[in-house]
This record gives structure tokens, C-alpha cells and sequence, in this order.
């Protein structure tokens, strides 16, 4: 072979190599901007989380979610909800409705095992439009499958019937097929957490929302403390918390009501039961049916977060 044609062929192998081997890096990068993307913007049946808002009707999904960083935020469309599987039932024990109504939407176990990172085990936190939240641990979604719903009696929010208040009760809100208490403590009977303007649902962990309100101290393990934990977590949890959780529907917060409750437990006590009692204006709703002993692990349990001075 001639010397020139020799090194011709060296350069066109050489080429040929070289558009090999980027080929093989470009499919590669492929490949991984696709796993990227799938992680990204799928979940578990392949429902495109979205990452802006197409409508006011748009349902906001955040805190853990499955292949997106933490913290981000998402969004499903009332399409993407109605492509997920649908229950529909006659609901007729449910607080919000003056009567029976029929009702279609996703269980919110399923939009957990779409969505959370943690998958069925996550704690779903349900964030109304007012400041107003939910929260549904693993045990509560197998008890009592709480229904995000999207149509009431055939009908979208625009034609739902109005709150007690008349408020509109889109754009979505959780109910059930019927609710039974599965636990009581004291005076408190599990309640059914049927919020109405929900306009955002988070995933988290149960043991990092529900261990940031554990009772603190040496008496944390007392009976009477662990009562009080776990009625303060269904019915206080709801409108009042911690100041790590931003502006809430009650606005004091956590450290407040122990303060509140250790200055003076017979004003606390009265206020829990009837809180116009105490301030003709309340908005909060009162627990008249609490008795002493359920007034009394309540107290206890907000006393934790008081550090007493020694004596
Ligand atoms: C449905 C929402 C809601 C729930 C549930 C709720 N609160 Fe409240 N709470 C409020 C609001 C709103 C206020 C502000 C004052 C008002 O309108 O009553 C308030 C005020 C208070 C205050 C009075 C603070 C002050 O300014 O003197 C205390 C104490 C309190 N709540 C304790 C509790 C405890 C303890 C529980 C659980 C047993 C509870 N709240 C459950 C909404 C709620």
C-alpha cells in the first residue's frame, strides 16, 4: 500500500472509531437524560406530575414526592386525577352535606402510592385554602380510605352545594363511604377529618410531622401525656402547630397553647370546651363533650413543652 494511501486508511479508522465511540457517549447521555426525565416527571403509572399550574382547579402536590427533589412542587390536573382509578359512592354521614350525596373522586391511598416518595406509608397532609390542614396517617387511610373528591352528584366545584358558612367547598375535598370512629380516648372519638377547600396535598413522614409534636421530658412516656399527644395531633394538629410550620389557621402556635395551658389550666380548660366562653369572638370551634380527664391529659401533655425551672 503506498504510504498515503496508508495513512488515509489510518485516518478514516481513526474517524470511523471516533463516531463510534461518541455515538456510544451520546446514547449514553441519552439514556441518562431519559432516566432523568422518567424519574423527574413520572410516578408510579407513569402520570405526569406538572411543573406549573395550567388552572385555578389545578390540585398542588408537594413535601416528599416520588423522583422530584425535595421541596419541589407540582401540580395535577382534574384530568390527571380523573385518568387515576375512580371510587364513586353514596355518602350520607358526612358533616359538610345536609343530606345524601353521591360522590366520585381518587382514594387518597392511591394518590399516595402514585406520588409519595414513602409510598403508602406516608403521612398525606390535606392544605385548604384557609389555613385549615388534614392529616391522614397509613392507619387512618386503611381504616376509614378517606376520597379526594371531584364530582359531587355528577357535578364539578362550580356546582357543588355550599359550606355551612357558604363558602364554596372547591376545589376539592375529602370525604368517605361512611365514617366509624376506630378509636376513643377519654371524652375524644376518632374523628372523621373531612376538610372542604383543599387546594394542596403534601407527603411526609409520619414519624418526622407527628415526632416534631412529641411530648418532651421525663414525663413523655406518662399515660396521660401519650392520651393528650394523640388527641392534640387529631383535633389541635388541625388549625394550630408548631412555628416551624408557618402561618396557620390559628395563630397561635404550639409553644402559646402550653404556655396557655400551664399559666392557667381552668381558663385553658374552659376554653377548649367553649372557647366564646372565654372570647365572645372566637372562631374556634369548641369540644363540649370533653371531660375533665380529657381536659386533664391535654393539659399534661402541653405542659412537656414548658421547661420548668428547678425547685
Ligand atoms: C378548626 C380550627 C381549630 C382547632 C381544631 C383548634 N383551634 Fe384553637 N384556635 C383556633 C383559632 C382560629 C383561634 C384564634 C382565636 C379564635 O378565633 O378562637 C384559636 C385560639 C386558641 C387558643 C387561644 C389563644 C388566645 O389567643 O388566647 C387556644 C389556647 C387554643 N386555640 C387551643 C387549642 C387547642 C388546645 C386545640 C385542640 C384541643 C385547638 N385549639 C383546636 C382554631 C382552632
Amino acid at each position: 500500500m503506498p504510504r498515503r494511501w496508508f495513512g488515509a486508511v489510518v485516518l478514516a479508522v481513526v474517524a470511523s472509531l471516533t463516531l463510534v465511540v461518541l455515538g456510544g457517549l451520546r446514547a449514553w447521555a441519552f439514556d441518562g437524560a431519559l432516566i432523568r426525565v422518567d424519574q423527574g416527571a413520572r410516578a408510579r403509572t407513569g402520570l405526569n406530575l406538572r411543573e406549573k399550574r395550567g388552572s385555578a382547579l389545578d390540585l398542588e402536590v408537594g413535601g416528599d414526592l416520588a423522583g422530584v427533589p425535595a421541596g419541589s412542587v407540582r401540580y395535577l390536573s382534574r384530568e390527571d386525577l380523573e385518568a387515576l382509578p375512580q371510587v364513586s359512592y353514596m355518602v350520607t354521614d358526612d358533616a359538610n352535606f345536609s343530606g345524601p350525596v353521591q360522590v366520585r373522586g381518587v382514594e387518597l391511598g392511591i394518590l399516595a402510592r402514585e406520588f409519595a416518595a414513602g409510598g403508602e406509608k406516608a403521612l398525606v397532609v390535606a392544605l385548604c385554602g384557609d389555613l385549615y390542614r388534614a392529616h391522614y396517617s397509613q392507619a387512618y387511610v386503611l381504616a376509614h380510605r378517606p376520597l379526594l373528591v371531584l364530582e359531587i352528584n355528577g357535578a364539578g366545584p362550580s356546582g357543588w352545594p355550599k359550606s355551612k358558612g357558604a363558602s364554596s367547598m372547591g376545589p376539592y375535598l375529602i370525604s368517605h363511604s361512611h365514617f366509624t370512629p376506630s378509636f376513643r380516648i377519654f371524652a375524644h372519638d376518632e374523628e372523621a377529618q373531612i376538610p372542604w377547600g383543599v387546594v394542596r396535598l403534601e407527603f411526609r413522614s409520619e414519624e418526622a410531622v407527628f415526632g416534631g409534636i412529641a411530648p418532651r421530658g421525663p414525663s413523655a412516656g406518662d399515660a396521660g401525656v401519650q392520651a393528650g399527644f394523640r388527641i392534640a395531633r387529631e383535633n389541635c394538629l388541625r388549625c394550630h402547630g408548631p412555628s416551624s410550620f408557618g402561618r396557620l389557621k390559628g395563630q397561635i402556635n404550639w409553644a402559646g397553647i402550653a404556655f396557655f395551658a400551664d399559666a392557667s389550666p381552668s381558663e385553658f380548660t374552659a376554653y377548649m370546651r367553649n372557647p366564646r366562653s372565654v372570647a365572645p369572638s372566637a372562631q374556634m370551634p369548641g369540644n363540649p363533650e370533653y371531660d375533665d380527664p380529657t381536659t386533664r391529659a391535654l393539659i399534661a401533655y402541653f405542659e412537656t413543652f414548658i421547661a420548668k425551672k428547678k425547685p
